[in-house]
């Protein structure tokens, strides 16, 4: 087993102590008991209103056909009817905007962070006079590969940065690797791998830096989605990007985008949904005078947007102080049990910088994440040797008990190093 070099201190579940737990599984479809499903951060549970809306999707166009791109009725708590064409911005608006504390007008759907990045990256402004990208080495591929792939298309120099030798990001050095030729800084709110949250303070010092220099901040927010407490202003983001599919609970197909007001994107990357004029099929494009809706491509794919906000809704209706509280005081459960396991923590010690994920090195992760799934505890494995679990608002604590439960039968038989080195469970972990 490798040792870490993060110093042990006692398990910090917040300030919120002795902290509420919540158990919403009566809001999820939840796998067949005894399952512990721990894997929030790669794909939520579904909300029990989900089957109702896929069939009203089906209704809708069953019943309206081309007209539904016009007018459906309000199935989201909207208020006010919807149409097809207008879902990406009216969901957005009731939902992502005050998640975000952000103003109406400024979010609007995406089908992925993949599409979003390109399509910021597109952007030809940010670029005038600036060609680097200042990014840290933690950034999920959505970013990190497409900043490199588009490092071909336009005159663009990646800046990586490295994580401090505690595996953290190294606030100080993404600062200083901003300079006047900085055109965006890019970094997640929560690690995918490491599950490190970086407070708003530290982000909005982020920001002022990439600001004082002419350059935009662009923050990942995927693990953070409806699992912490998310404001954009105070951050200063100037585009704030996530998807919906994992702790939101929203599934695939949907993603979100802020963009700062009075910021004048325009992607090259856009169709003609995105177009100012769609219905006059002009010959060349023009820019939708709102920068959101330019984020949009081809046709939206309208039925995944019908469960895109269920989640949310569950989450936003609980409180998110309240899902933040509850997964603090699961995960620091979770880390006291690989203390006494003496198993190295990878994710941040203290509450105000990990997030909803716990991850500890394990030697034969791969295999002890399989022989898991034969006990119905259900968490991934990361190169080999790092595990990431996240107990969520459907977990009742015993699941983090029985993880580590059967971590312990596992380490002390050896019964998951008898597995076969092939695993024929398929590509997705
Ligand atoms: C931080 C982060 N950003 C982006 C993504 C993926 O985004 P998409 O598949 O929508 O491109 C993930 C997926 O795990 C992620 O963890």
């Amino acid at each position: 087993m490798s040792t870490s070099p993060r110093a042990r201190s006692p398990v910090d579940s917040g300030a919120l102590a002795p902290p509420p737990v919540l158990d919403l599984r009566d809001r999820f479809v939840t796998p067949p008991s005894p399952a512990a499903e721990l894997r929030a951060f790669t794909h939520g549970l579904m909300p029990r209103t989900v089957p109702a809306l896929m069939a009203g999707f089906c209704e809708d166009w069953a019943e309206r056909g081309v007209d539904a791109w016009n007018r459906v009725p309000d199935r989201w708590g909207l208020g006010h009817d919807t149409g097809w064409w207008s879902m990406p911005e009216d969901l957005a608006d009731a939902y992502v905007a005050p998640m975000l504390a952000a103003p109406a007008g400024t979010c609007v759907l995406q089908p992925n962070v993949h599409w979003t990045v390109q399509a910021l990256l597109s952007c030809d402004g940010p670029f005038e006079g600036r060609d680097e990208v200042v990014m840290t080495e933690g950034e999920f591929p959505s970013v990190r590969h497409s900043v490199q792939r588009w490092a071909g298309l336009r005159d663009l120099r990646p800046v990586d940065v490295s994580a401090n030798a505690d595996w953290a990001v190294d606030l100080d050095a993404i600062a200083d690797a901003i300079t006047d030729r900085t055109a965006w800084v890019i970094v997640s709110h929560v690690g995918f791998a490491t599950g490190e949250v970086i407070p708003d303070a530290d982000l909005r010092r982020l920001a002022d830096a990439a600001h004082a220099r002419g350059a935009l901040l662009a923050v990942d927010g995927y693990h953070a989605t409806a699992s912490l407490p998310q404001d954009v202003e105070a951050i200063g983001a100037d585009v704030y990007f996530g998807g919906l599919l994992k702790e939101a609970c929203g599934s695939s197909g949907n993603a979100y985008l802020y963009v700062r007001p009075g910021l004048d994107l325009r992607p090259r990357l856009a169709g003609w949904f995105a177009d100012a004029e769609p219905f006059a099929f002009a010959p060349a494009p023009a820019d939708h005078p709102e920068v959101r809706r330019r984020f949009l491509g081809g046709t939206t794919a309208v039925a995944s947007m019908y469960h895109a906000v269920e989640g949310l809704r569950i989450l936003l209706d609980v409180g998110i102080d309240a899902v933040r509280a509850d997964t603090l005081a699961k995960g620091a459960r979770g880390i006291e049990r690989a203390d006494a396991l003496g198993l190295p923590l990878r994710s941040p010690r203290e509450a105000a910088r990990r997030g909803a994920m716990v991850v500890f090195e394990i030697d034969a992760a791969d295999r002890l994440v399989r022989w898991l799934k034969t006990q119905d505890v259900y968490v991934d494995a990361r190169r080999g040797r790092l595990l990431r679990f996240s107990p969520f608002v459907w977990n009742p604590v015993e699941d983090v008990d029985r993880l580590f439960d059967a971590v312990e039968e596992a380490l002390a038989t050896g019964a998951h190093r008898e597995l076969p080195e092939i695993d024929e469970g398929g590509p997705v972990t």
